[in-house]
């Protein structure tokens, strides 16, 4: 939490519902990515403004390559695009960027922008900003156990040494603090494979806003239902 406790240190959001913003408009698909982007423009903006400190988005799960290639290759192309639209403006807010998930899987343009955006905002301070991409909860999760498994094999660890603390460090998300609020546009109200390790004592929020119209008064509305919800931790007061 951050010193202010109304204010949540950490929100991750789930961005839904680009594509139904664009049908109720008879527009492409894509175009509703787009106003995605606009909307998470001003969403970053007022996120920092408002002091938190760091903000996780869900940009592109591991399941979105199941979607059509034209689809697939215009969310590859706002990445690109968003890297060079955005990134004067995010330096200026003091905001840094970081990527969770697996990369591997992009082209060289995709990764070359994401080490552009992530080099040149890394003075930033106020806020960060981690772009979830090529990301789930189970392959981050399936991999850390991976990665334990071999220092147990190379006898660096022994099993007993696995404990909440070295899973934890062992994520994409190890330098984070846990999400306290994760948020949830578009009406729909589950996780679909976002931080489910991390959102062990997360407050959510949801609402039928559809993401291109989310923005800074939506974020405040979520951030006023934040402060009035009573975190016990599985304690008694
Ligand atoms: C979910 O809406 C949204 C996505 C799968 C993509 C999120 C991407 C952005 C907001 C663009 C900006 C971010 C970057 C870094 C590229 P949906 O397509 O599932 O909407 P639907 O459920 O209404 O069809």
């Amino acid at each position: 939490m951050s010193e202010n406790k109304q204010i949540p240190q950490h929100i991750a959001i789930i961005m839904d519902g680009n594509g139904r913003w664009a049908k109720q408009r008879g527009k492409d698909r894509s175009e509703g990515h787009f106003a995605g982007m606009m909307a998470l423009r001003e969403t970053v903006k007022s996120a920092a403004h408002r002091g938190v400190k760091y903000l996780t988005v869900y940009a592109f799960s591991t399941e979105n390559w199941g979607r059509p290639q034209a689809e697939v290759d215009a969310l590859m192309e706002l990445v690109c695009k968003g890297v060079e639209m955005n990134t004067p403006e995010l330096r200026q807010e003091g905001v840094k960027v970081a990527v969770i998930g697996d990369r591997s899987r992009f082209s060289e343009s995709v990764n070359s922008a994401l080490d552009r955006i992530i080099s040149q905002t890394a003075e930033g301070e106020k806020m960060t900003l981690v772009l979830a991409l090529n990301y789930s909860s189970r392959s981050e999760i399936t991999a850390a156990v991976q990665a334990i498994a071999r220092r147990i094999a190379t006898g660096e660890l022994k099993a007993e040494d696995i404990d909440e603390q070295l899973i934890s460090a062992s994520l994409y998300t190890a330098s984070l603090p846990d999400p306290d609020l994760i948020i949830r546009t578009s009406g729909e109200c589950r996780l679909s494979n976002f931080l489910m390790w991390q959102a062990a004592y997360a407050e959510f929020y949801f609402t039928d806003v559809l993401w291109p119209d989310f923005g800074d008064e939506q974020l405040a509305e979520a951030i006023k239902a934040f402060g009035a919800r009573d975190r016990r931790y599985g304690l008694v007061k």
